[in-house]
């Protein structure tokens, strides 16, 4: 067993200017073609859950995969849990076992978030939770479906600012912050530049990590960049799940008579593999155990 913490693979990623994925998923399948996109690659692998994704596949159901594989595989595997939006739900993730979370305030003030992200990390540090994620600027869009056909505009406003990121990383202590630099949840007809400068001037305040989501569709060259300016975790859901769409639809297409589940998934899991090794590639996680 690999005994290595995710702190590690994130310090380690921010020295050597790669990053570790983010694979969000809601069922054994979708797991499956993620894990074994990091055994091929020898890959240090951070999953994660939503509260959607957990309310479907379960929160002690995804702890008990994910430990399994980490049996099976050794490879070091971490699950987090992802825009925890409640104390309640984040103290659910902390019970059942997750070995990372990340509490979304961004609905509360700025005060009251601080407040309740302080309170959050101060229990899950009890619990030997050593990766407390936070976040203060709602990341725009949605990651549940393809807008291919819509467009999306983000304003400078809704940008993190340099001053409000140090001062809520200093005062709640979260190991690592979600960043709004241009990210959107979600595929669009274009995503949106993400605000490289913007990026430098957070990296220069802050001490902790630094984290972005919404990484479905956000330009290649800018996602580069930021690897290299510090972020060391980039979140994907929304083109994991396209994969996986996809893969089941062609085989349906090609058997509508085909009812047993285990002929029906192997196109959706070679397909969400096939993403999970892209971005692994892309984001220079590969044979970083
Ligand atoms: P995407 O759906 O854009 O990949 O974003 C995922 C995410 O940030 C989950 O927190």
């Amino acid at each position: 067993m690999n005994k290595k913490s995710l702190q590690y693979y994130y310090q380690k990623a921010r020295k050597e200017g790669w990053a570790l994925a983010q694979f969000n998923f809601s069922s054994a399948e979708q797991l499956k073609g993620i894990v074994e996109a990091a055994v091929a690659l020898h890959s240090p692998l951070l999953l994660g859950t939503s509260e959607g994704d957990s309310g479907f596949v379960g929160m002690g159901q995804a702890v008990a995969m994910v430990q399994q594989y980490r049996r099976e595989t050794k490879l070091p595997i971490f699950l987090n849990f992802d825009h925890g939006k409640s104390v309640e739900s984040v103290r659910a993730a902390m019970e059942a076992g997750y070995d990372a979370l990340h509490f979304d305030g961004s609905h509360l003030g700025f005060e009251e978030n601080i407040t309740v992200t302080k309170k959050i990390v101060r229990a899950a540090r009890k619990k030997g939770i050593t990766v407390i994620e936070g976040e203060f600027g709602e990341i725009p869009g949605k990651h549940s479906a393809y807008h291919r056909e819509r467009t999306i505009e983000i304003t400078p406003d809704q940008l993190t600012d340099p001053g409000q990121a140090k001062e809520f990383a200093k005062q709640t202590g979260v190991d690592s912050l979600a960043v709004v630099i241009g990210n959107v949840h979600g595929m669009y007809q274009e995503n949106p530049r993400l605000d490289l400068a913007r990026l430098q001037n957070i990296r220069k305040e802050v001490q902790c990590f630094l984290v972005l989501h919404g990484g479905s569709g956000t330009p290649e060259r800018d996602l580069l960049s930021a690897i290299k300016i510090g972020i060391v975790k980039i979140n994907i859901s929304t083109e994991l799940r396209g994969a996986f769409t996809q893969g089941l639809r062609s085989t349906l297409e090609k058997n509508p008579e085909e009812i047993t589940p285990y002929k029906l998934f192997p196109e959706a899991v070679a397909a969400t593999r096939k993403v999970a090794e892209q971005k692994i590639s892309f984001f220079g996680s590969a044979n970083r155990l």
